[in-house]
């Protein structure tokens, strides 16, 4: 992971502007080189793509080559040419037909004024919910919403929503109606409807914890009178400890700590520890290395995530447990796009 320089809480609004800002690399030797090669190189395949649009030519050959071609780009480049070059691809006229994907636009626009919201999440899942909007997009735009919304990233997310059902479900088996959760970054906590134990009744509370009022009054809403409780609340206000929901048997965070630097993934895992009962369970997910789409989000959907290595994982799981106080282990989802850490208290 690129060392950042200063604390980077995420207190609500992730922009990429925000992390890139912490996250600029030096600029290295030969930078004005790469920058004029990469600049050519990127000129020449974007503009070739873009005929390709014009001409009416299968969109999904065409969002593809110019994905696979931004992830090779992006790895050969010094990360700082690739930071200077990305304002250039956002710019290029052939941003025209991939902001016609629902998916895209709206990571793009950000109208909840961070990226990775929700309804983001709402549309990698394809979920009921953002039928309509897809239904209203150009034909280009479905097309490109079929490629974006099965990537392998956005697989890896419907893979973690169901890693998170059978976590909640495991836990709930072990430990019985007292069973207690809380989902921290809960977004609109869809993994929910994928939980044998939540749909059975099973679960005291699940607490759901989130810093956007319109997810926690979405999940109000879609869960009024479950065990769902919608908390609104920030990773700042649990840190500081001003937000106390109690003791869980799982706390999990999923779709956060692609935000947050070591500094507060350290702090952040050390106070979900704090809340967990004896027995109890900490789960927490990260996009990991290497993700085809990289480069297409990190430029036409302007969305920065941190990828985390499995090295990176153990790194925050042993910060943390000092004295083997934890039974842990670090695991990929089935792409092997995201990686998790469990830690489990030991009895
Ligand atoms: C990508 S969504 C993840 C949703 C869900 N957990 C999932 O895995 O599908 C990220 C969520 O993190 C929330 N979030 C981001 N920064 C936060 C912070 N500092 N405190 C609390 N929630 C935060 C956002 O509001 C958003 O709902």
């Amino acid at each position: 992971m690129t060392q950042m320089k200063m604390e980077f809480d995420g207190h609500s609004l992730i922009t990429p502007a925000a992390i890139a800002g912490e996250l600029e690399a030096d600029r290295g030797e030969r930078f004005e080189e790469y920058l004029a090669e990469g600049r050519g190189e990127l000129a020449l395949m974007l503009e070739l793509a873009r005929q390709q649009f014009e001409k009416g030519e299968d969109p999904t050959r065409a969002i593809d080559r110019v994905t696979r071609s931004l992830h090779d780009i992006r790895g050969r480049l010094p990360t700082r040419v690739w930071q200077e070059l990305m304002p250039f691809i956002q710019g290029h006229p052939i941003a025209e037909f991939f902001l016609q994907d629902p998916l895209t636009r709206w990571s793009w626009d950000k109208p909840r004024g961070y990226s990775g919201d929700a309804r983001l999440l709402d549309f990698i899942y394809r979920h009921e919910s953002v039928t309509e909007d897809v239904a209203r997009a150009t034909d280009l735009g479905r097309a490109l919403f079929e490629y974006t919304s099965t990537a392998p990233s956005s697989l890896a997310n419907w893979d973690r929503r169901d890693i998170l059902a059978a976590q909640v479900d495991e836990v709930a088996a072990a430990n019985g109606p007292g069973t207690e959760v809380l989902s921290v970054a809960a977004g609109h906590l869809r993994e929910a409807e994928y939980s044998a134990a939540f749909k059975e009744k099973r679960l005291k509370r699940w607490v759901a914890l989130d810093q956007d009022p319109i997810s926690i009054g979405t999940i109000a809403r879609d869960y009024q009178g479950t065990a769902v409780e919608a908390i609104d609340g920030s990773v700042r206000a649990i840190l500081t400890g001003r937000q106390q929901p109690g003791k869980f048997d799982l706390v999990y965070a999923s779709g956060l700590y692609d935000y947050l630097i070591d500094k507060v993934a350290i702090k952040l895992t050390q106070r979900c520890l704090e809340m967990l009962k004896p027995n109890g369970t900490f789960l927490f997910a990260n996009y990991s290395y290497p993700i085809l789409v990289d480069g297409y989000i990190e430029t036409f959907m302007n969305w920065q995530l941190l990828l985390r290595s499995e090295a990176d994982m153990w790194n925050i799981i042993h910060a943390c447990d000092e004295n083997g106080k934890y039974e842990s282990k670090v695991f990929f989802g089935k792409n092997r796009n995201i990686v998790y850490g469990v830690m489990k208290k030991r009895s």
